[in-house]
């Protein structure tokens, strides 16, 4: 079993320490391990933040867990140089074209949500987002237009093969929780919208058995804190799952909890090959001050086990350790605590 350590930028590197002793405590029997280099920390080494070598560790892995990617010091670099472009490149050399995004409230923690908690109590949904596609790799550039106006545009497209390979994820993903899909477009506007509905909608005649509806995504995000206990798996486009996906966490909490992971069709020894990574930045204003806290990293490996390695025993436990941390109240800044970033991982793993 191979898995390739991404740490990256900012807290990334302290998130991936904690959940490198969860993976030690757990013990596994045959693991070999990679570490490279992403983002910033790619550019200032090798002049580039998705450098052939580390792409290459991570074809050669059976997983790969990313910690986060951005630095305030690059946002002047060419786009093709900023950190960002490392998870962007390797989502899209992996083929890793669906994002499961789970959110879910932990017993306890209802008081932290920025809902109230007979409302937050409610939350256990999964954002299914599509990875490879739309606005985020169409054509894009910055132009002067004939009149000396400075125009930027980015290009919005979904085919309906990438449509139709995401919605099956979903439907699938959907029979094995509540059997109700919820897809979200914007398909009153956008054509691009009209397609991913009507493939959608095609797609569903293969799966009788789950209740699918659909929604405008501003809808969606005022639904999403009026009521999200009527929510159960949410799939959407690139664009609309990122911003949707941050305001879950809010929903359960803190940004700090949600895990991700990102999933192609490559199938490994042990399960299906995939990235993962938590859904939060790299908390530049945080980083190196021992802070953040490294719940989602941890669950993020959590699910590395799950999908990658078919451990799901494993999974379960780091999970449940996770859950009885936070019931505990062993809580970082983030959730109004005071534990730091090792404090937590050796309340993790106490409890593993
Ligand atoms: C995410 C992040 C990324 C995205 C950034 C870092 C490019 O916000 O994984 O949600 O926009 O997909
Ligand atoms: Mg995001």
């Amino acid at each position: 079993m191979k898995i390739a350590l991404f740490p990256g930028d900012g807290i990334g590197p302290e998130i991936m320490g904690e959940a490198r002793r969860v993976l030690d405590a757990i013990d596994l029997r045959g693991l070999v391990l990679f570490e490279g280099d992403v983002g910033g920390a790619a550019y200032r080494r090798y002049g580039h933040p998705l450098p052939p070598e580390t792409l290459d560790m991570a074809k050669a892995a059976d997983a790969v867990l990313f910690g986060a990617v951005g630095d305030p010091a690059c946002d002047n670099l060419e786009r093709h140089l900023r950190p960002e472009q490392a998870i962007l490149g390797l989502r899209s050399q992996l083929g890793l074209f669906a994002n499961l995004r789970p959110a879910t409230m932990f017993p306890g923690l209802e008081d932290m949500s920025a809902l109230r908690p007979e409302v937050a109590s409610q939350i256990d949904l999964l954002i299914v987002r599509e990875l490879n596609g739309d606005v985020y790799f169409g054509e894009k550039a910055m132009r002067v237009l004939d009149d000396g106006r400075r125009q930027g545009y980015d290009f919005m497209s979904y085919a309906e093969d990438e449509v139709r390979r995401i919605a099956h994820v979903a439907f699938r993903a959907a029979q094995g929780r509540k059997g109700k899909l919820c897809s979200v477009d914007k398909a009153n506007v956008l054509e691009t919208s009209q397609l991913w509905r009507d493939v959608v909608i095609e797609t569903h005649a293969e799966y009788p058995d789950v209740e699918l509806s659909h929604m405008y995504v501003d809808n969606a995000a005022m639904q999403l804190v009026r009521n999200p206990g009527q929510f159960d798996v949410v799939v959407t486009g690139n664009l609309f799952g990122d911003i949707l996906s941050d305001q879950a966490s809010m929903c359960v909490g803190s940004i700090g909890l949600l895990a991700s992971a990102a999933l192609g069709e490559r199938q490994t020894d042990f399960g299906t090959f995939g990235m993962y990574e938590p859904i939060h930045g790299s908390a530049p204003d945080i980083a190196g001050q021992g802070k953040a806290n490294p719940m989602a990293m941890i669950l993020s490996l959590a699910m590395l086990l799950r999908h990658s390695l078919g451990l799901e025993a494993e999974a379960a436990r780091i999970e449940a350790a996770v859950g009885k941390t936070l019931e505990d109240g062993v809580l970082g800044a983030d959730l109004g605590g005071s534990a730091g970033t090792s404090e937590v991982g050796d309340a993790v793993l106490a409890r593993l």
